[in-house]
């Protein structure tokens, strides 16, 4: 028998994605239609433009990842897409899509959670990894540590409480005049200036606290830049840049060490970062523990990892019914423990 092919569709924010992905570990094909010049207009996204946007490319978007796999429909053993959380105009469009190519080529439906796909593209991308490992997940809506103790059963030690790690960027990069999106931009920047030149707050939260917080240092880089018009952006830059990477790495590593796992894996947009990158690389190295980082355009959405994701689900046969909702808030839990 060959691979078992998922078609993984990926609306919930400003990218429209789709791809196919045998058995959960070869990437067939992985097309990204980004909204990024639309949405730049207006700095942000906007989430009526998003939807239509997702309505106007899904159906192209999906026969070019057919197309770049060299496969048809009738290849498909199931269809695998973001259910939440997100933008609830934009998820409804892949959900509805995902459930029309479910229901018309009679296969599973396999409703994943954003931030699980984030987390599975490592297992993309490292196949020899298997849990136990710790994954911080940290994207534009989300910053999270979580333990995944097998394939499917997540535990959240720690999350942001305020502002995710992506958020800051983008709205320090605001700050600091730059396009949307923020978070590369900033690093662009940062790459011209000196990490020490200006000692932004850490937000540790208390000794054991596994959270974030990364609200308090915007407001104090908005005050630094107030107070001082003479700053260099690129040193502002990159002293922003190492505080928030110092915080993710260093609770990434404690995360570890609580849970008695040697192994950490980055995920989410945030983690194309090169300078969040190299400071987990050196820090684990340190610790003795072992560290996988996705290529960088496995980190921001796509939909490779939402099909790698729906590849577990359907080895599980946890297969959606064709009601399936969309859910613009939805906590990551493990499907087990879903209602
Ligand atoms: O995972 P993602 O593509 O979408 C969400 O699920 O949110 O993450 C997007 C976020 C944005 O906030 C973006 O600014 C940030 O990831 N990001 C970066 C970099 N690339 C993307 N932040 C810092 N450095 C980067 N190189
Ligand atoms: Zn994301």
């Amino acid at each position: 028998m060959g691979p078992v092919y998922i078609l993984g569709i990926e609306t919930s924010c400003d990218e429209t994605a789709a791809a196919v992905v045998g058995d959960g570990k070869t990437v067939a094909s992985n097309v990204v239609a980004s909204q990024i010049n639309i949405h730049r207009q207006y700095g942000g996204v906007v989430p009526e433009v998003a939807s239509r946007q997702h309505l106007e490319k899904i159906t192209d978007v999906v026969e070019a990842a057919l197309t770049g796999a060299g496969l048809s429909f009738a290849d498909l053993g199931g269809i695998a897409v973001t259910a939440g959380p997100g933008l609830i105009g934009a998820l409804l469009v892949g959900v509805a899509a995902a459930k029309a190519y479910a229901y018309a080529l009679q296969i599973p439906l396999l409703a994943v959670h954003h931030l699980e796909a984030h987390l599975c593209a490592n297992f993309l991308s490292y196949h020899e990894l298997e849990p136990p490992l710790i994954t911080l997940i940290a994207s534009g809506g989300h910053t999270s540590l979580v333990l995944v103790r097998e394939h499917l059963v997540y535990e959240t030690l720690g999350a942001t409480r305020d502002d995710a790690a992506g958020e800051a960027f983008d709205k320090v990069a605001r700050l600091l005049g730059l396009p949307y999106p923020g978070g590369p931009n900033l690093e662009a920047l940062a790459s011209g200036g000196d990490p020490r030149a200006i000692a932004f707050p850490r937000a540790w939260l208390g000794e054991k606290s596994l959270d974030f917080s990364f609200s308090g240092l915007k407001t104090a880089v908005q005050n630094y830049l107030k107070r001082n018009n003479t700053a260099r952006p690129e040193d502002v830059a990159a002293s922003f840049q190492a505080a928030v990477a110092e915080v993710l790495v260093e609770k990434a590593l404690a995360a570890a060490r609580v849970a008695g796992v040697g192994q950490i894996a980055l995920a989410g947009g945030v983690a194309a970062n090169s300078a969040i990158r190299s400071l987990l690389l050196s820090r684990a190295e340190e610790k003795g523990l072992t560290c996988f980082i996705p290529p960088k355009g496995l980190c921001t959405d796509n939909a490779a990892m939402v099909a790698c994701a729906g590849y577990y689900y359907y080895l599980a046969r946890r297969f959606a019914p064709l009601e399936q909702e969309a859910f613009a808030n939805y906590p990551l839990v493990s499907p087990a423990d879903r209602p």
